[in-house]
């Protein structure tokens, strides 16, 4: 049977980036494949994260794919830093991988931005240990946003690499899943910008823990052109803008982005940007009541993440057994 791995990082409030470009897609997945979702806390310590905050989040975060529908009976939901096996493939990994191909990844250079100097060594590497994540479970699909394609990539090539240096067949290689209207969701005071937790303004995302009138402010509010909307796909050409809040409409409301021009051409932006965040709220509103009900019941959420974690313990145990075996450490 395929088996599906993906994660997201507990570095503060998710956005509607996660949310449509990878959340909602791993709950309508979940009937098709065996699933293995996973709170990446050790990934999160890449950059500095206040420890009390880094709890807070990892319940958080947990609370939301909860909430959004994933089934932590039938699949496994548990945070990173539980299964040692992880941190001991991703060291492999860091002798597999090569600087060269590292040096290429562009998110590295983002997050380190002009200050690399002062880097941690673990926001280098960070792409190795997304590879052990995957690997360690031998998964064979990935679900993820645009964003993630080229660490995708690595996490093949470092596959390749390992089973050609062992002369074995010991991992497969992965293929991403990248689909819906909204793989990459832009900021809304930039739609040549991805949505994204670093960003400073606080008006450029919609968060999961934002209210109806947060959320239909930062609608208001979302910067656009002084045209009226377009009646078909190719009129958002050169409209970065209106091409994002007409995306975000199409995936939350699960239709087609010519749909939605077909529907709304025409029109102008005030009129567009009270129907999206109607849409916004009462898609979102559900989700945000069950999040606050799992958030005042953190026992329950760490009760999720231990019974979780034991699971995928029991699965990489073979996986990490075998690994250690092939590259020549002695059995304990
Ligand atoms: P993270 O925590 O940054 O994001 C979680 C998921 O959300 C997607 N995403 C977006 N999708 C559309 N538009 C956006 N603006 C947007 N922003 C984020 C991401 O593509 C991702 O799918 N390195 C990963 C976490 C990770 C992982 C893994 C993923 C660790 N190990 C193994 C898959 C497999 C990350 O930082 O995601």
């Amino acid at each position: 049977m395929s088996r599906i791995f993906s994660g997201v990082q507990p570095t503060g409030d998710l956005h509607l980036g996660n949310y449509l470009g990878a959340i909602r897609n791993w709950v309508r997945l979940q009937d098709d494949y065996e699933c293995i979702f996973c709170v990446v806390d050790m990934h999160a310590i890449t950059t500095w994260q206040d420890p009390d905050g880094l709890q807070a989040s990892t319940r958080e975060v947990t609370a939301a794919l909860l909430a959004s529908g994933i089934d932590a009976d039938k699949h496994t939901v548990f945070n990173q830093s539980q299964v040692p096996g992880h941190a001991e493939l991703a060291w492999i990994f860091n002798c597999v991988a090569r600087m060269g191909w590292l040096n290429r990844m562009t998110q590295f250079k983002e997050k380190a931005g002009k200050n690399r100097e002062n880097a941690s060594v673990g926001l280098y590497a960070y792409p190795n240990l997304m590879a052990a994540d995957i690997l360690l479970y031998k998964a064979t699909h990935v679900p993820v946003g645009e964003d993630q394609k080229q660490h995708l990539e690595l996490t093949r090539d470092i596959a390749q690499k390992f089973n050609n240096d062992f002369k074995c067949d010991m991992f497969p290689v992965v293929e991403p899943l990248i689909f819906g209207a909204a793989t990459r969701v832009m900021s809304l005071r930039d739609g040549t910008s991805k949505m994204s937790k670093s960003d400073p303004s606080d008006l450029s995302r919609i968060t999961m823990t934002d209210d109806a009138d947060a959320i239909a402010k930062k609608i208001r509010k979302a910067k656009t052109d002084p045209e009226p909307l377009p009646e078909n796909e190719k009129g958002l050409e050169g409209r970065p803008e209106a091409a994002n809040l007409m995306g975000i409409y199409a995936a939350l409301s699960d239709t087609t982005l010519d749909e939605v021009c077909t529907n709304f051409g025409g029109e102008q932006f005030s009129t567009f940007k009270q129907n999206l965040a109607d849409l916004a709220v009462s898609k979102l509103a559900p989700i945000q009541d069950e999040m606050r009900r799992l958030m005042a019941d953190p026992a329950y959420v760490d009760g999720v993440l231990r019974g979780g974690a034991q699971k995928a313990r029991n699965m990489a145990q073979p996986i990490i057994d075998e690994v250690k075996a092939t590259v020549g450490y002695l059995k304990p």
